[in-house]
């Protein structure tokens, strides 16, 4: 059973999709404003939102935009019963899974739910909630750190937990929640670098009402939202500076002051990952120092996986294991050649590796080939294929990494560029030059959403 969110201003529309979703099958929320549905989406999970577009106070467009910033959206579908190419083209560029207009009739939300939820209660997003308080692995690497969560669990010392992309920084942060006094609070995750500038700061500490355009009622923001819970600021190498002075404030003082309103107490315990290099952003003056020496007091390090190799197996196994149906086996070749892989993207791209066989292969025993490994070796092979012209030899290459980086997130085009260090707007260009886009081509490359780095 999945769960969707509804989300329009219209009570009888709810009514009516809520009663045909459950009817299917499926459990819904529904919110009246897109204000009540960012509310609920910071704190829960839901496998797909269907997403009204003309709503008073927020409108849909800008919901979706905020949906889009979180670290593993659902997907969107807007609804609207004036549809232009303007709010098609802009919902479809934002990010939306289709676009559809009203009235919507019972066969109609079959054929939606059946192309978007079987993929997604298979991916990423769910198992990780589910699964959120499991870590797994015994190596030497991973029992010193299972150690260091132990005993930093019950505090309510900030820790700064540094690691390679998908190497489990989420995960640590969430045990070190799960396992301590807190845990009956609520665990807010906010990623600094996917907030525009802009939105952060009343995405952080609240606003008062009018106190802006758009601030069309009081906000707490995640702290307060994370209130006798735990606060976690995924990607603070990515916060802007004027942003780093006042977290490092409210650690000092435990005081938030909302947008256009009055300093209030906050009881919250602050967690904070990034997978930069925190010393060279402070060198080069993108990091306030003061800030990085408070947060590094206690550091805890998650080693990428290919240090970890004991790990990769009961990884795999792990994820085999995660889905409804029989668990594939491996053979012993498919084993050896996920121990002896590097994994650039290290568990998740290991995830994402046994999720797609688990799906996707047909024989109950994964063989080495089903792994597609090679397609994320990049090496230098490309290079060596074609020594006489540097010019194609470069494009050869950054066309298979950029292939690999998308296959390894799955198709999710902000974290590939992630992955690849570069901006989605970038990558876009990029895609398109190596007509990698085809089959998005309303899709059109101008602003961005989230505030990349690069
Ligand atoms: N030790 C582990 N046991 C089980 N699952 C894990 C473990 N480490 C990571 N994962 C899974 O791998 C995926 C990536 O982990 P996570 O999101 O914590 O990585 P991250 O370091 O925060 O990555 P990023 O830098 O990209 O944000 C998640 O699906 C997570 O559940
Ligand atoms: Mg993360």
């Amino acid at each position: 059973m999945s769960t969707i969110l509804i989300v329009d201003d219209d009570a009888a529309m709810r009514e009516s999709l809520a009663e045909t979703i459950t009817d299917l099958g499926h459990g819904t929320v529904a919110k009246e404003s897109g204000q009540a549905a960012l509310d609920y989406l910071r704190t829960k999970r839901v496998d797909a939102v269907l997403l009204d577009l003309r709503m008073p106070g927020m409108d849909g467009i800008e919901v979706l935009k905020r949906i889009q910033t979180h670290a593993d959206p659902p997907p969107v579908v807007v609804l609207t019963a004036f549809a232009t190419a303007g709010n098609t083209i802009e919902a479809m560029r934002l990010g939306a899974f289709d676009h559809l207009t009203k009235p919507i009739g019972r066969q109609d939300v079959v054929d939606l739910l059946g192309r978007m939820l079987p993929k997604e209660v298979r991916s990423a997003g769910r198992s990780e909630q589910l699964n959120s308080d499991v870590i797994i692995g015994h190596s030497a690497a991973m029992r010193t750190l299972q150690k260091s969560i132990g005993m930093l669990a019950d505090k309510d010392t900030t820790v700064l937990i540094l690691g390679e992309t998908g190497a489990g920084k989420e995960v640590v942060a969430r045990a070190l929640h799960a396992h301590g006094r807190r845990a009956q609070g609520a665990f807010v995750a906010v990623n600094c670098a996917a907030i525009p500038a802009d939105l952060l700061e009343s995405e952080l500490f609240g606003h008062v009402r009018g106190s802006f355009t758009g601030a069309v009622a009081d906000r707490k923001g995640a702290f307060r939202d994370a209130e006798k819970g735990t606060l976690f600021l995924d990607e603070i190498g990515d916060m802007p500076l004027a942003m780093q002075a006042k977290i490092l404030r409210v650690l000092e003082e435990r005081v938030v002051t909302p947008v256009g309103g009055k300093p209030v107490p906050v009881d919250v315990r602050v967690l904070a990952a990034t997978h930069r290099d925190l010393a060279t952003l402070v060198a080069n003056k993108h990091f306030r120092e003061d800030l990085y020496y408070r947060l590094s007091v206690v550091p805890v390090v998650v080693p990428p996986l290919r240090e970890r190799r004991d790990d990769i197996l009961p990884l795999a196994e792990h994820f085999l294991r995660l889905t409804e149906a029989p668990a594939k086996v491996l053979s012993a070749d498919a084993a050896d050649r996920l121990r002896r892989y590097d994994w650039p993207g290290n568990v998740r791209q290991l995830k994402n590796v046994m999720e797609r066989c688990q799906a996707l292969v047909r024989s109950p025993i994964i063989a080495a080939h089903d792994l597609e490994l090679h397609t994320t070796a990049i090496s230098t092979s490309a290079v060596h294929a074609e020594p006489t012209d540097l010019t194609d030899a470069v494009a050869g290459l950054e066309r298979r990494m950029i292939e690999a980086a998308l296959a390894e997130s799955g198709g999710n085009r902000a974290e590939a560029a992630r992955h690849l260090g570069i901006n989605r707007q970038l990558l876009y260009t990029k895609m398109k030059r190596y007509g990698l886009s085809e089959a998005e081509a309303s899709e059109i490359p101008t602003r961005d959403v989230g505030n990349d780095d690069a």
